[in-house]
Order: structure tokens, then C-alpha cells, then sequence
């Protein structure tokens, strides 16, 4: 054996279980109780910590290329795996943007061997023919920018429909950034906004049948319209940690300025609520590490990754989320809505992506320590409990609750598999 981690409340089948974990190859080679435990190069003691299944951040931007200075592959992922997360999905709102064949080729070349952890990418198509080879190219997912079309991006709906059926034709998933770019009022990105963005693509996924996911929903009105649909439509969406914690009460600065921008407190306590009760698929922390002077610019976003595991475990140890809400949302519905095969459980076989978490270690949130190169963050200060010790990417220990100890672990995630 490779590695065991033994004294470990484990997370399995729904449940924290006192059992050893072996680890071979990558791989969870063996779950097994103290007494019967193999021989192994490294044993790490998890001390009575949670070991959980690595946590799936499905909205990531990684930067890197013509944006490196405000973050690039290395600094990201270290991030990630400072928070947690062992796979992220990478946004392709890049400069180059990633809207071909070529670019999206090129951008796992230049990640390859210089992520910490797993990474799947996304790419934003300019022409509906290209998909069928995305897809062969592993696009993980597709997203659209409706408020903010890159160059040469026909977003009518008669392109919209090409697109959505060429994507449901190869059965891949469609991210939607919700905001109607007609109704922004000023630089306030309005509720109606986001509201009729929805809308519009609910209306076009009855059409096309398309699969669907809504980024960073942050209004009650968007969310109850997309409740009301899922019935009848494939559709899924998000949440991220500051829509779903802070309101417009919280912002002092425009240094907390976020594309949809924080709502008011009625709004973010139905976000709130809904993600406690699971009716908000997926927590992502829409990361988006900016320079200071990017910032002082105006420009969109705070660095997520290295806040959202912990600010969540806090609201478990306040008792108002429980632990398998926090698996579902960060875990397993990631796993499950974007076909990503083979992790995501504490199980034999799978690959080993664990996080162990002391969730009495109170910690207050230092933006200027984050292994981001963005430090803005307006959970900056916050005192939370909860705190990674270690993190585990394809079986080997990449952060032990301080540095980082390896950086080239993480693997390209490749083609989607379907989940019944
Ligand atoms: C994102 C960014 O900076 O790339 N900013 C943001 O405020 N969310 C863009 C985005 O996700 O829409
Ligand atoms: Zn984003």
C-alpha cells in the first residue's frame, strides 16, 4: 500500500463511519477497520477529523495566459486545493477566450502538469458545427455569457436554438450566466434582468430539450420560476457562498462589486434557504480573482475558492445545514450533473480525492494569505469554524493544512460519462 489514513471519521453512504482507508495507485484500494489494516509506506493519522470526499467546484475561473497577472493555473489550483476542492471546472471567459477547438486544445496543453488538482474546462462556442469535435476535444461543459457575447457570438434565438440542440444532440450540459444585457440599469445589473434571462432560456430549452445550468442565481423570483420548470425540463443551478451568506447590508465598497451584484436581504435568505433545503442544486464559488488595481477599475468578482469549504462547515457546526446537504451540494450533484466519472465517493475503486476537516478549528479569514494571487474577498475578517488539515488529489497529499507539497497532481478531466 501506498498510504493509509486510520482514526478518521469517514464520510460513507451518508454517514461518518470509524474506518481505515488504504490507498494504492491513485486509488481507494481498501476500507477496512484498524484491527485488519495492510502495511503501508505513509500513514497519516486524521486525528477523529471528518475525511470526506474531495469537494467539485463547478464554476472556477483558473485565469492564466493574457490574465496570469491576476491569476494562472499554479496559483488556482493551489487555491483549490487550500479550500478543499480537489477538481474545479474552469471558465473560458479567458484572453484568449475559449470559443474553438484550437483554443480549448491549447489551454489544457498549458495546464497540463501545472494544476494541483483535477480540472475540466468549459467552452464557449462561437459555431454550432464545432460541438460534436468539443466534445472529442473534452469540453466538459458549454457556457454562454448572455450579457456579454465574445466577439463575433451571435446570441439570437435562432443561434441560441443551433447551439442548444447541437449540445443536446451530444448530450453535454449548457452553463447560462442569467442576465439580460438590455435591462441593466446603469453598471446595477437589475433583478428583472436576471429574471428575464431565465425566461428566455427556459422558453428555448422547451424548444431544444436541452440540458442546462444556471450559474449564480441570486434573485428568489429567478429561482422560483426555475423550481417551477424543473418538472418538466432538464434544468439545474447554482448558488455561490456570497450570494448565499452576504447582502447588500454587507457591502462598504465597491471592492465588492460581483457579476449578478449582492441582492438585498430578502433575496439572499430565499438563496439561503432554498440551499438548505436542496431546492439550489450545486454551491460553486464563482472564483474570480482580480489585480487591486483591476478592482479599484470596476472589474466583476471576489477569489471564492479558498472561503467556501469553510464558511459552509461553519453553518454545519451552527446547526443550520447538515453534512449530507453539504456532500450533495459540493460533491455529488457536481459529480453527477457533469458526468465526471469515478470520483466523488469514499469508496473502493474510485480515485482517491479526499479532504479531512476539523471542524472545531476556528480560523479568521485572511484574504492577504490566500495562495491566490486575488485577496479580495468579503469574507475577509470573518471568523469561522472550520479548517482543511490536509488535502488529497489522485492519492497523494498535495496540502497538509499549510503549504503546498505537490503541484503537478491533478489530472485533465476527459470525456463526460452518463449517470442514470
Ligand atoms: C466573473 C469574472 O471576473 O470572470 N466575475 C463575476 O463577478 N462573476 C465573470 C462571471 O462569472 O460572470
Ligand atoms: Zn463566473
Amino acid at each position: 500500500m501506498d498510504m493509509n489514513i486510520i482514526n478518521g471519521r469517514v464520510w460513507i453512504n451518508g454517514n461518518l463511519e470509524k474506518t481505515s482507508i488504504s490507498i494504492n495507485n491513485g486509488r481507494i484500494s481498501r476500507l477496512t477497520n484498524q484491527d485488519n489494516i495492510q502495511e503501508a509506506d505513509e500513514t497519516i493519522d486524521a486525528k477523529e477529523n471528518i475525511v470526506f470526499p474531495g469537494f467539485v467546484d463547478v464554476h472556477a475561473h483558473l485565469r492564466d495566459s493574457k490574465f496570469s497577472y491576476k491569476e494562472d493555473f499554479s496559483s488556482g489550483t493551489k487555491a483549490a486545493v487550500a479550500g478543499g476542492f480537489t477538481t474545479v471546472l474552469d471558465m473560458p471567459n479567458t484572453d484568449p477566450p475559449i470559443t474553438n477547438v484550437e483554443e480549448l486544445n491549447n489551454r489544457q496543453k498549458l495546464a497540463r502538469n501545472n494544476i494541483c488538482c483535477n480540472v475540466g474546462f468549459y467552452c464557449s462556442p462561437i459555431n454550432a458545427n464545432d460541438i460534436n469535435e468539443l466534445k472529442i476535444a473534452n469540453a466538459i461543459g458549454y457556457k454562454i455569457y448572455l450579457h456579454k457575447p465574445f466577439e463575433e457570438q451571435d446570441l439570437s434565438d435562432k443561434n441560441l436554438i443551433k447551439i442548444m440542440k447541437k449540445i443536446k444532440e451530444n448530450n453535454g450540459i449548457l452553463a447560462i450566466h442569467a442576465e439580460n444585457h438590455e435591462l441593466f440599469d446603469g453598471i446595477v445589473h437589475t433583478i428583472e434582468s436576471e429574471i428575464q434571462a431565465i425566461k428566455r432560456i427556459i422558453d428555448l430549452a422547451k424548444i431544444t430539450e436541452c440540458k442546462i445550468h444556471f450559474v449564480h442565481v441570486s434573485t428568489k423570483e429567478g429561482l422560483d420560476i426555475i423550481k417551477k420548470n424543473k418538472i418538466d425540463l432538464d434544468i439545474s443551478c447554482e448558488a455561490t457562498p456570497h450570494h448565499t451568506i452576504l447582502n447588500t447590508n454587507d457591502i462598504e465598497s465597491t471592492r465588492y462589486y460581483c457579476e449578478p451584484p449582492l441582492r438585498d436581504k430578502e433575496n439572499q435568505e430565499s438563496i439561503l434557504n432554498s440551499v438548505i433545503k436542496g431546492e439550489i442544486d450545486m454551491m460553486a464559488t464563482d472564483h474570480a480573482p482580480h489585480s487591486v488595481q483591476d478592482k479599484v477599475e470596476g472589474k466583476p468578482g471576489f477569489s471564492g475558492l479558498e472561503i467556501t469549504v469553510p464558511v459552509m462547515i461553519d453553518l454545519y457546526k451552527r446547526d443550520k445545514i447538515t453534512l449530507e446537504r453539504i456532500y450533495e451540494i459540493l460533491v455529488w450533484n457536481p459529480i453527477r450533473r457533469f458526468g465526471i466519472k469515478n470520483r466523488g465517493r469514499i469508496k473502493e475503486g474510485y480515485n482517491a480525492d479526499l479532504v479531512i476537516i476539523d471542524e472545531n478549528k476556528e480560523q479568521v479569514i485572511n484574504a492577504n494569505k490566500f495562495f491566490s494571487k486575488g485577496k479580495n474577498s468579503p469574507f475577509d475578517g470573518m471568523k469561522v469554524s472550520g479548517s482543511i488539515t490536509k488535502t488529497i488529489v489522485n492519492g497523494k497529499i498535495v496540502f497538509d493544512g499549510k503549504d503546498i507539497i505537490h503541484s503537478d497532481m491533478g489530472n485533465i478531466l476527459q470525456n463526460q460519462v452518463d449517470f442514470q
